[in-house]
């Protein structure tokens, strides 16, 4: 979500919307705005907020002439908890309309926050996570604390990840943030103080900018910022000089919108994996809607997808089938409708689609439905069509994904998959507590290990140059990092126009070998070492291909050192289990795509002849 606030002498309302116009990208499937209209005890809150884009929004003000005033935040929002409606939309206000509150972020523990409202008496109006927030503000205040201290006592009692921007009608010229793991900055002006989610929001205004660090609560006046932890002692902000102009502002300073979200990778995954875990341990998926009858009744998965996201699903098949001992197929959605596919009511039809908008697979689920079969959606696009249509629902938390070519969209996709796959288990007892406790530890340390990844961007980008005379690449994987191969070939055809082929490791003899010529590079997604034969079988292929003159690219654990004669060039990877690999596995393949797309001048996130959601099947 994109997040504004603004104290000074100009119109708020005309900063505060030209900055959401600035961070439209960051999600636009609704916006809003609140100003506060002085009056001492009797200011008030003027708001308007509206389903839809940005433009939807600036309609709705045209039309109504919001009161002039020099205090405002606004949102624009993408959507987590709860559809895309107008009640949905941020800012949400206390019960007495005193305090507005805009929110980037999942509060994990808003469901008992909002059943302690209501049993006193609050009335809530929308489904969203943020409204708790803003009535315990309201409270806070009306209990005579000032907005400052009511937020630090709001941060003590919520968990997640959120940004926080809040006004209070009484307090009209002061704005109060707060953050932990999700971001906000601090426009530093003369005479006035900008809030914004990142610095797109303000660097019309000013270039000075202030990085608030993890749980700290921000005041701005017109004068001054003040900084505080949660339980308010003094704090500082990273101050610093933006540099970049607007249009690398909007990508936090990256030259590609695809390179962007590639680095959000680890914000990513993490926020996919919030609020999956109940108190006592077990894992929940509120958004799901299947019962568990109807999960012990299940005897066969299929998964469809297009494009990226079939990889994702192929990568579920190796998970699902593993954990749960239920067949699963994998099925690309344009072959599945019209292959007269045998569904019953106990088959459960994955449909993965980070648009929800694919035509190929939502003819295929309303295909699946008509055989009564159960349809669950994997998708990043809250109240998309496939969701709507399906009977239940994961949402994957990867924030709007602008470059064309899927990157944070497929590594969100694989959590919701691992998530999938852990939960059947534990429904149908086929694993039990402590294991899936483990893997759940296992997949709340990837971020980090995406991170560590990331790191290393330069020696892959390095490669990539090294690469712009070439014609061809192959990519090999076995097990699930088969599908790494696939998307890693995938990624290089889409945006460098490069002829990349993915191939099973233990298929190489079996043809593809017949492509290898003198200096043909080729990416190995070399397994983790483990008691299964798998790192070895991998090594025969690597050998193969090394004896007839390719070039190898080797990308292996950390401590591998049996791979080290047969690597040319060897990327490490963090030592994580096999079935989680391709989370790590796939990142250099990413990063080398894009470096090698943009060293040969292409425009990366929009490659030619490619959309971002195919709604023609
Ligand atoms: C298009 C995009 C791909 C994407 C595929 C599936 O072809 O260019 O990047 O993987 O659609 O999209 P979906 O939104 O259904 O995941």
């Amino acid at each position: 979500c994109g997040i504004v606030g603004y104290v000074g002498p100009k119109q708020a309302q005309d900063v505060v919307v030209e900055g959401l116009r600035r961070l439209e990208y960051r999600g636009y499937d609704s916006a809003g705005v609140a100003l506060v209209i002085p009056g001492g005890a009797s200011g008030v809150i003027a708001e308007a907020k509206k389903a839809g884009k940005l433009a939807n929004l600036e309609k709705v003000i045209a039309d109504s002439t919001l009161p002039p005033s020099h205090t405002g935040i606004g949102h624009t929002r993408w959507a987590t908890h709860g559809a895309p409606t107008d009640a949905n939309a941020h800012p949400h206000l206390g019960s007495e309309r005193r305090v507005a509150l805009v929110h980037n972020g999942i509060i994990e523990n808003f469901a008992e926050l909002r059943t302690r409202l209501e049993d006193d008496d609050h009335v809530l109006l929308s489904e969203t996570d943020t409204e708790v927030a803003a009535h315990l503000l309201e409270l806070a205040v009306a209990a005579g604390a000032d907005l400052t201290t009511a937020m630090q006592q709001v941060c003590r009692r919520l968990e997640g990840a959120f940004t926080l921007v809040a006004v209070d009608a009484h307090d009209p010229d002061r704005v109060v943030a707060a953050r932990r793991n999700s971001p906000l900055v601090v426009g530093v002006g003369e005479g006035e103080h900008f809030l914004g989610s990142d610095v797109a929001a303000f660097i019309e205004h000013t270039r000075e900018a202030l990085e608030l660090g993890q749980d700290q609560v921000v005041t701005i006046t017109r004068d001054a910022v003040a900084i505080t932890d949660f339980d308010g002692r003094p704090g500082e902000g990273r101050a610093y000089h933006v540099d970049w102009d607007l249009s690398a502002a909007e990508k936090d300073g990256h030259d590609w919108f695809m390179r962007k979200e590639i680095f959000e990778q680890p914000r990513a995954v993490a926020d996919s994996l919030l609020g999956r875990r109940s108190t006592s341990g077990l894992l929940q998926l509120d958004e799901m809607r299947l019962s568990d009858d109807e999960i012990r009744d299940i005897d066969k998965i299929i998964i469809i997808a297009a494009g990226t996201s079939f990889y994702a699903g192929m990568v579920a098949k190796y998970a699902i089938e593993h954990w749960t001992r239920i067949p699963v197929e994998v099925e690309l959605s344009s072959e599945f409708r019209y292959r007269d596919p045998i569904l019953d009511h106990s088959t459960l039809v994955v449909a993965i689609s980070q648009s929800g908008e694919t035509a190929d697979t939502l003819q295929a689920i309303r295909h699946a439905r008509s055989q009564r079969s159960k349809v669950l959606a994997i998708c990043n696009t809250n109240g998309s069509t496939i969701p709507r249509e399906s009977d239940a629902v994961i949402y994957t938390h990867a924030g709007p994904e602008i470059g064309v070519a899927s990157t944070k969209g497929f590594l969100t996709q694989l959590v919701a998959c691992y998530l999938l796959a852990l939960y059947v288990a534990q429904v149908k007892g086929t694993r039990f507590g402590d294991e899936i406790e483990e893997v759940m530890s296992q997949l709340e340390a990837m971020p980090d290990h995406i991170a560590t990844v990331l790191a290393g961007a330069e020696q892959v980008y390095d490669l990539a140059r090294a690469h712009t005379g070439t014609r061809s690449v192959l990519f090999l994987g076995r097990h699930a990092g088969y599908p790494v191969a696939l998307e890693g070939a995938l990624k290089l055809k889409e945006i460098a126009y490069l002829h990349a082929e993915g191939f099973a490791a233990g298929e190489l003899k079996h043809g593809p070998i017949a492509l290898v010529e003198q200096g043909l590079p080729v990416l190995c997604v070399v397994p983790p070492r483990g008691r299964d034969q798998l790192h070895e079988k991998m090594i025969s292929g690597i050998q193969e291909v090394r004896a007839r003159g390719a070039q190898t690219i080797c990308l292996a654990e950390e401590g591998d050192t049996r791979i080290e004669p047969y690597a040319d060039v060897l990327i490490r990877l963090p030592k994580v289990p096999v079935l989680l690999q391709p989370l790590v596995a796939v990142v250099p393949l990413q990063l080398f795509a894009c470096e090698l797309a943009t060293a040969l001048g292409h425009d990366v996130d929009q490659p030619r002849n490619l959309a971002k959601s195919v709604t023609v099947e």
